[in-house]
């Protein structure tokens, strides 16, 4: 063939050969790894403070117990409202010249996964009482006490963050127990912690291996679920941190809502406000604010319903139950929930 006596006939098709090649093995999937792992738009770079927070987090050694990846098996799914992908790491960069990219993805979980922890705990009051010591908010946690975050003042200062500890756990503390910068950016930076929706139109990963086969409903009956849902399991997800199991909450950090005239309060219009916009009607007795949490973990009515009826009914009070038909009256009500200020 004449091409093989031609040398610069060869030259040029084995080069344009290579650099079609080039560009389809490793040029164009380039540009298509980075446009997947690019941060999600709707992802926001840590601020200074939660910068410093993260720098705690690996110092104080979190990552031991704790992960920050939601795998795609079903066993995963309560960790996130969906599985990690590429791009929720994408705004993680070198620590600095000499240290290497912390990823803090994690291995062991002997605590839950921390993906999505801002949404699912906002409180900054219960994640310091946490910090302090994990006993005081979660009776049975292993979590160790990180009590060297805080420190004892004899009076507090004006801006000074002063923690309500029950007595049980203040360990003969005469004076105030004040948390410290390296406290507050920590916590600042779990607050940060959520996993960010998809761009419109990106498709969503799945959870892999469901437990079971989802039961069809046959057409025309209604679904048992809407009307009996466990309420009981509903405030120990929601509420329980918080308010604790016996409902009876801190003392000085969350109130007790065995006898509350709002939890007995015939009328649930207040109740179900206080679930989707939060409440600080009690600061001035010491309690802390009530994040949104109806709002944030995204609670319907019909999971609103089962968890008043089990507060009205629990620990001693004996209030009337209410209906779905006027929560969902008053859940529409409240249409724009504000979401309350950290
Ligand atoms: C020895 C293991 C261990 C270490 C180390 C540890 N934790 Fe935990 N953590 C746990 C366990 C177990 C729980 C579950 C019980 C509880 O809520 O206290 C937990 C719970 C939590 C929760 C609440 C999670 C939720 O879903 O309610 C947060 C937030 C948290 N840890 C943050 C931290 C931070 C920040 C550090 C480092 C300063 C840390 N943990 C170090 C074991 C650990
Ligand atoms: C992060 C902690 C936290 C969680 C979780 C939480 N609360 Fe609260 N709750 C508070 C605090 C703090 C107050 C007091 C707020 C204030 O007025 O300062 C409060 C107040 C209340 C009150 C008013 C009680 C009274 O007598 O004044 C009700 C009712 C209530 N919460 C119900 C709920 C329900 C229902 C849930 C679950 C869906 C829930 N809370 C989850 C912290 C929490």
């Amino acid at each position: 063939m004449e091409i093989y006596n031609n040398h610069k006939r060869l030259f040029v098709a084995a080069l344009a050969l290579f650099l079609a090649l080039t560009m389809f093995a490793a040029i164009l999937p380039g540009f298509n790894i980075q446009n997947d792992n690019a941060p999600l738009p709707k992802s926001k770079p840590l601020s200074t403070e939660e910068m410093q927070g993260k720098a705690i987090f690996i110092s104080e050694g979190c990552i031991a117990c704790h992960t920050q990846q939601v795998r795609n098996v079903e066993m995963d799914k309560m960790w996130g409202s969906r599985p990690s992908i590429a791009a929720d790491y994408a705004r993680l960069t070198r620590t600095d010249v000499w240290r290497n990219t912390a990823s803090l993805m994690g291995s062991e979980r002997t605590g839950p996964d921390l993906t999505s922890i801002g949404s699912r705990q906002p409180s900054k009051d219960w994640h310091l009482l946490h910090l302090y010591n994990p006993r005081s908010v979660v009776s049975q946690s292993i979590m160790p006490s990180y009590q060297w975050l805080f420190e004892e003042k004899e009076y507090a200062y004006p801006g000074d963050v002063v923690l309500n500890v029950p007595d049980e756990f203040r360990k003969g503390v005469q004076g105030k127990i004040v948390a410290s910068q390296d406290a507050l950016h920590l916590v600042a930076y779990l607050q940060s912690l959520k996993q960010t929706d998809l761009p419109d139109g990106k498709p969503v990963p799945i959870f892999l291996y469901p437990k079971g086969p989802v039961k069809e409903e046959p057409a025309g009956t209604t679904s048992q679920l809407n009307t009996e849902l466990d309420g009981a399991a509903l405030y120990a997800v929601n509420c329980q941190s918080c308010h604790q199991a016996n409902g009876e909450g801190l003392k000085g950090a969350f109130p007790s809502l065995k006898g509350s005239p709002v939890v007995l309060d015939k009328d649930p219009k207040v109740q179900v406000t206080i679930i989707m916009e939060g409440y600080n009607g009690r600061v001035s007795e010491g309690y802390g604010l009530m994040p949104p949490i109806g709002t944030t973990n995204n609670l319907k009515p019909e999971e609103i319903v089962a968890i008043i009826n089990h507060e009205r009914s629990s620990w001693g009070n004996n209030s009337r139950k209410v209906s779905i038909t006027e929560i969902k009256e008053l859940f529409n009500q409240i249409k724009t929930p504000v979401i309350a200020k950290k």
